[in-house]
């Protein structure tokens, strides 16, 4: 949500500006703006704002010829106000420039007061206020570090925000609380972004700010503290995150590169399995162990795509590990009086690490006494990870596209060997079981290299598909939460209208919608409730309803007028579903490429919600 980049050097900062904003345009993309220094001393400001990509703002930035030493720079989502021209960021107050990633929420009563003072409001943002309150500030504090230490103090919500001044060409202020911010520190100056993306072009060393820090950067140096002014130091970590790793090479979009790089990326975060003989709670921390013996019951709590996930491990843990588990959307949970059992493992899982409901959710979750807490996430700097004493790092690398896909199946990997390893550790797993299990977990990547292979038939599907406005996708068991992900994934891309049931609640409601212009998806591999399955697909047949069935080796059904059959290479047993989500995605993708919208970025989302 927003992007934020800042930079101070010795030679013309404006294009690292624009590529660190190329490279956040996942996290907002209504607009763009950049604000720098230039004349002597920093004597004038410049802002330049554009309405949708950071390419509009990089042709204007160019046609300017623009060049300075110090800027700051901006990628919105819009929260507060439509996307336009004035209510892009930086936001300015005489001369005084901000960009901001957040929510201030006591925004009115401060915008009130300083319109009393007589500060005039050019936009409908929350973030003009800060412009407003620094440069207030400045009255009683001349210093900008005071002043921006003032603000703070005086801001309720979640922020990341970079200040520069007129008259200051010799330094950029920056702060957190609640929201992103990486300093990058490099020979030719110093930079801070939102995430470590936008700085690999400059520099590999990364400082991860904590909530509550605010610093000073100027082009030798950069002067850390926290918000009440007393000094921190924080460490200096090189980045391994390769630059082609958020490359787009020769695919289309991202989101196709990370379809194909599922294989990869399940081998990378398995890659612990390589040479294991045996599963080890180790692998979620030295605590690990102690933890999965003396908890009782198990909370998963996330949202959207992390969350389906943890539906699917709800199935895992209590028909393996033989252990209680409850599933919750983060966003609900953190406003709900539940009761809470000390005894609980609380595990987090998140792709960004960064989601605003899902640390909330945590901190709540501890706050009611349940602190022994894992968190599952792909980004190891992250506020989830840091809040948490057990973690498990995914290793589907950098997910640029808006929909989530690798970090979806390395999650569901990652849940797999926390359930084997809690099973394990819980006494409810034979040694022979486990060696099944893994050898299925070690063939994964294989095993979706060969899905991936389906792709002409789905390709085919998306193209009749394209041209609807609803879709009905049916699962059952550990499926369902399969079904609920194929929706999620063709509405967010394709725009059409999906609706996820367990298949046995069709006739409950949702078969009065099933006519011939309703397609339904049917996820039926051979288990235990395909023949279940097959009575509630005869449902639809009957009401004239085309269906779409991903069936697998011994479901047994065959095509017909009005049923189209993709057969599954293999039956995958307990890791089926990492299987049959995979045909799902390339569903949304085609169908997505046939309506012509935009893939990767698709409207009124972004990626890494850090905002409620
Ligand atoms: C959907 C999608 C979102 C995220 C959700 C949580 O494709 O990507 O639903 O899964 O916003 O994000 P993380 O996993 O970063 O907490």
């Amino acid at each position: 949500m927003c992007g934020i980049v800042a930079a101070i050097a010795g030679q013309n900062i404006v294009p690292v500006l624009l590529e660190g904003l190329r490279k956040l345009e996942y996290r907002g993309y209504d607009s763009a703006g950049l604000a720098v220094l230039n004349g002597a001393q920093g004597t004038q400001l410049r802002r330049l704002r554009a309405v949708g990509r950071v390419a509009e703002l990089a042709a204007q930035a160019d046609e300017q010829k623009l060049d300075a030493a110090i800027g700051i720079a901006h990628t919105r989502w819009a929260t507060h106000g439509v996307p336009s021209e004035r209510n892009a960021h930086p936001h300015i107050s005489d001369g005084l420039a901000v960009v901001h990633n957040g929510i201030i929420e006591n925004f009115e009563p401060l915008r009130a007061r300083l319109t009393g003072l007589g500060y005039t409001f050019t936009s409908e943002t929350d973030t003009e206020v800060i412009a407003h309150l620094v440069r207030h500030h400045l009255k009683n504090h001349p210093d900008l570090v005071d002043a921006v230490r003032a603000t703070c103090g005086e801001l309720i919500g979640a922020y990341a925000i970079a200040i520069v001044t007129e008259g200051e060409d010799s330094r950029v202020v920056v702060a957190r609380h609640g929201s992103p911010l990486v300093l990058g520190q490099s020979d030719s100056g110093n930079y801070a972004a939102s995430d470590t993306s936008a700085l690999l072009q400059v520099t590999r060393n990364m400082i991860y700010l904590e909530d509550g820090d605010m610093a000073e950067l100027t082009r030798d140096a950069m002067r850390i503290m926290r918000l009440d002014g007393t000094p921190v130091a924080r460490p200096v970590q090189v980045s391994q995150l390769s630059a082609d790793a958020v490359e787009l090479g020769s695919y289309r979009h991202y989101m196709q590169k990370e379809i194909f790089e599922q294989p990869a990326a399940l081998s990378n975060t398995l890659e612990m399995l390589a040479q294991a003989r045996s599963i080890t709670p180790n692998l979620f921390g030295v605590e690990a162990d102690n933890v999965f013996r003396s908890v009782r019951r198990v909370l998963v709590l996330a949202c959207g795509t992390s969350f389906h996930a943890g539906l699917v491990a709800r199935y895992w843990l209590e028909d393996i590990a033989g252990i209680e588990c409850t599933v919750e959307i983060a966003s609900e949970y953190r406003y709900r009086k539940p009761v809470a059992d000390p005894d609980t493992l609380v595990v987090t899982i998140s792709q960004s690490g960064e989601t605003a409901d899902t640390l909330a959710a945590l901190k709540y979750a501890k706050s009611l006494g349940m602190t022994r807490t894992l968190a599952i996430c792909n980004v190891p700097e992250s506020a989830i990870v840091r809040e948490s004493s057990l973690r498990f790092i995914t290793r589907a690398g950098p997910e640029i596209g808006v929909a989530s896909t690798k970090a979806y199946t390395t999650q569901l990997a990652a849940l797999a060997l926390l359930t084997l390893a809690m099973a394990k550790t819980r006494g409810t797993l034979s040694v022979a079981q486990e060696e099944k299990y893994l050898g299925a977990l070690r063939h994964l990547p294989g095993a979706v290299t060969r899905v991936l292979e389906l792709e002409p038939q789905i390709q085919a599907w998306a193209e009749r598909f394209a041209m609807k406005h609803h879709a009905l996708f049916l699962g059952r068991g550990q499926h369902y939460p399969i079904a609920l992900e194929g929706a999620l994934k063709l509405k967010e891309i394709s725009y059409i209208h999906a609706e996820a049931y367990p298949a046995g609640e069709l006739k409950h409601g949702p078969l009065a919608l099933v006519d011939r212009d309703m397609p339904v998806i049917a996820i039926a591999p051979n288990d235990a409730l395909i023949e279940k399955l097959k009575s509630n697909i005869q449902e639809v047949r009957a009401r004239g309803g085309e269906l779409y069935v991903i069936a697998d080796a011994g479901t047994e059904m065959a095509e017909g007028e009005g049923v189209h059959i993709l057969n599954m290479p293999e039956n995958y047993g307990l890791l089926s579903p990492v299987l049959h989500v995979v045909p799902l995605q390339l569903l949304a993708y085609h169908a997505a490429l046939v309506k012509g919208t935009d893939v990767d970025k698709p409207r009124n989302l972004a990626k890494s919600v850090t905002v409620e």
